[in-house]
């Protein structure tokens, strides 16, 4: 979260003494007016907003696109482990696919990796980074694959000028406190598809058949999970929503100003975008020619290599990697006979690009509000820490 104070205070407050907590109401509340924004912000016709997260949503999301047991869903070798839960509570199994020198999933590997069990990948647009939407949405539609974009960590960026969540039959973000945007937890589903939308309504809310929208759904009624926002969620997010621009600009701005300073330094590189006007500019990623000066330049400088970033990367996904899934064995999808041919493995040897290219890059963040002077010492110590770097990692 980078920015909150008194106008969402003042919405609170209202929201409060109005005594209607409960979104669900005869009159538009909060909640609904935020997805009505949130939907004409992303470019689509429905928005969802949802308490649990951008886990919430992308399970949702998967629920809204059929997947489930004896389905492959691919997706990206760094992601938050909550990419890959998410597939596994819809009873399908995650398949980890490369990531390229962008640290975002590898279109090349996309498609080596698709079998006929293959329904959907999942592109998570990681540090804001956006994902090659273009040639995700040109294999999907060759292989007749949905498409759920993770636009959690991305929230308000876009590829080729459309928005980041537009591109897939569905986007998930999450609001989360971490997050560019926040209301402190909560996600919101996003699609231009009715079913896609009803589906993930239904399974947001479970016991809709007595919600007076139901009577509008044209899918039967099945039971879901309970994860409604709350009005105060709503309230936050309209406010949150006004803001969102603005802390773009700065962010880009800042993360400009940094790399346009650093890029004639020598032994200075970036990893490469697919969108740098796209890109949400939370993330600065210096790119090294082995892992050993990265190591030295995350130490010196006080960024990370994301290969070191735990839960981030496959083979740290340890419940996944132990195939530990929900409560009782029989609930486990990996133990599902639909599953049985699936594949179960994820091991650290599988994903060697993956490995060099999240070994190589370092990353800085940005903050929004850092003033000239703040930008200055910056990069000031970025300098100094690559010529140290090189001092002694060569
Ligand atoms: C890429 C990614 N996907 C999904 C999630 C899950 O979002 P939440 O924590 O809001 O459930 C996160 C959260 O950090 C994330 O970074």
């Amino acid at each position: 979260m980078y920015r909150i104070g008194k106008e969402e205070i003042k919405a609170i407050e209202k929201v409060i003494k109005s005594k209607k907590l409960f979104r669900v109401k005869e009159e538009e509340g909060e909640c609904d007016k935020f997805e009505k924004e949130w939907a004409k912000k992303i470019g689509v016709k429905y928005a969802l907003l949802m308490s649990g997260g951008g886990t919430a949503a992308l399970i949702s999301g998967l629920v809204g696109l059929d997947i489930g047991p004896g389905d492959e869903v691919l997706i990206p070798s760094y992601t938050f482990m909550a990419t890959a839960t998410s597939v596994l509570m819809v009873g399908a199994i995650p398949v980890v696919v490369e990531v390229d020198e962008t640290c975002t999933i590898d279109p090349v590997d996309v498609e080596k990796k698709i079998t006929k069990n293959t329904k959907c990948i999942i592109p998570v647009h990681m540090v804001g980074f956006p994902c090659n939407m273009e040639k995700i949405m040109e294999i999907a539609k060759k292989y007749n694959l949905k498409v759920l974009e993770d636009c959690c960590q991305a929230v308000g960026g876009s590829f080729r000028g459309k928005q980041l969540g537009s591109w897939g039959d569905a986007g998930a973000y999450s609001f989360n406190y971490f997050k560019i945007i926040s209301c402190g937890e909560g996600g919101c589903l996003v699609t231009d598809d009715r079913i896609i939308y009803e589906k993930a309504s239904i399974f947001h809310d479970s016991g809709t058949a007595f919600r007076p929208y139901a009577k509008e759904f044209s899918i039967p009624i099945f039971l879901g999970l309970q994860l409604r926002a709350s009005e105060i969620m709503g309230a936050i997010m309209r406010i949150q929503l006004k803001r969102l621009d603005k802390i773009l600009k700065d962010l880009r701005k800042n993360k400009r100003r940094i790399m346009e300073e650093m890029e004639n330094v020598s032994g200075v590189e970036f990893a490469p975008s697919n969108d740098i006007d796209g890109d949400c500019g939370v993330m600065i990623p210096f790119r090294f020619e082995n892992e050993e000066i990265a190591k030295k330049f995350a130490e010196i400088s006080g960024g990370y290599r994301p290969i070191d970033s735990k839960k981030h990367v496959w083979f740290d996904w340890k419940p996944i990697i132990e195939k530990k899934v929900w409560h009782k064995e029989r609930l486990n999808p990996y133990n599902f006979p639909e599953n049985k041919d699936l594949r179960h493995t994820y091991t650290k040897e599988m994903y060697p690009k993956s490995i060099e290219n999240l070994s190589r890059t370092v990353f800085i963040p940005v903050n929004p509000d850092w003033k000239y002077k703040e930008i200055k010492e910056k990069i000031k110590k970025l300098k100094k820490a690559i010529e140290e770097s090189y001092k002694n990692g060569t």
